[in-house]
């Protein structure tokens, strides 16, 4: 059955051409930059950003780690920091002046850490128009220090909110890593933001299936949890490589890659690090796993 013609979206409003990178704006805080995505929540985003990132630095990269979600900051809960009490030295720095204004990123294993979480108290409220989540997200990127990084993990919301726009428009050459779980809800949701990341000229490196399926810890089969999805309803069929499968595991605390990196769950993020890194290098044709 072949797909009906849905005509793709303008390009994201105020974005510069598709393909074409935004003038005006710094070179990006690293050479590499993969942006953690998926039109679904709670399909893993966090999880597996926070540990592409460890296992990448594991490889021996410098790698930051961006938590760019405003309303949901879960990096920091993952890894036990959490601000209580609003930042007192920040501002806001709204076009301009972002250098003003230094961030202090956090090491945690082996990754710098940086989170709107360190900035935002756990409870404090805030308007976010687009030009403030801009303008955030500028600071976020430019006034934190760095160092030098090689490559640049940011984990994004769900879906193609003002943030996860502004990320694609300020970083053109940004690697986007898409994340699924095997439901039909995920795929279909995802689908729809790929259209709008690929008119915006988004470069789209593969998409991690997460909670693939779950080892039976009696025979170790491996069992698929959820019902089937149908292939020409998938981000597969839409042409998105399957990089890598990892499966549902809830033993092991957070990052799995370091803290039980032989888990069945630690081997496929290693893994999928590995297919990650290998689909960014420049030319690369990335290696499609799975039945795909
Ligand atoms: N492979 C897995 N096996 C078991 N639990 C998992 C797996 N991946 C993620 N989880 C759990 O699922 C929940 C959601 O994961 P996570 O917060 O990474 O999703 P998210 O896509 O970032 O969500 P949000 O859209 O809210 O930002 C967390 O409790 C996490 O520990
Ligand atoms: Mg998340």
């Amino acid at each position: 059955m072949t797909a009906p013609f849905i005509p793709p979206p303008p390009h994201f409003p105020g974005g510069p051409a598709p393909g074409r990178p935004a003038p005006d704006l710094p070179g990006p805080p690293a050479p590499s930059v993969l942006a953690v995505c998926s039109g679904k929540g709670g399909v893993g985003k966090s999880t597996v950003a926070l540990n592409l990132a460890v296992a990448l630095a594991g490889m021996g990269e410098r790698v930051g780690l961006l938590d760019a979600d405003l309303h949901a900051p879960d990096i920091p809960l993952m890894l036990g920091l959490a601000r209580k009490a609003p930042a007192r030295s920040w501002t806001l720095a709204r076009a301009g002046g972002f250098d003003r204004t230094p961030l202090e990123p956090v090491e945690h294993s082996g990754v710098l850490v940086m989170s709107t979480g360190f900035i935002i108290a756990e409870d404090q409220a805030l308007a976010w128009t687009a030009e403030l989540v801009e303008a955030l997200l500028r600071q976020l990127l430019w006034s934190t220090r760095w160092g030098p990084l090689d490559r640049l993990v940011i984990d994004l919301p769900p879906g193609t909110s003002d943030l996860v726009q502004a990320v694609f428009r300020l970083l053109p050459g940004a690697g986007a890593v898409v994340v699924v779980t095997p439901q039909d809800a995920a795929h279909l949701d995802t689908r729809r933001m790929l259209t709008a990341l690929r008119t915006a000229g988004g470069r789209i490196l593969g998409g991690i299936e997460n909670m693939s399926g779950l080892d039976c810890p009696h025979c170790g089969t491996r069992i698929s949890v959820f019902p089937p999805v149908a292939r020409e309803r998938s981000v597969w069929a839409a042409g998105v490589p399957r990089l890598a499968e990892v499966p549902m595991d809830a033993e092991g605390a957070e990052p799995v890659v370091l803290a039980s990196p032989d888990s069945a769950r630690g081997k496929a993020l290693r893994a999928a690090a590995g297919a990650v890194r290998d689909a960014d290098r420049p030319g690369a044709t990335p290696t499609v796993t799975g039945p795909g």
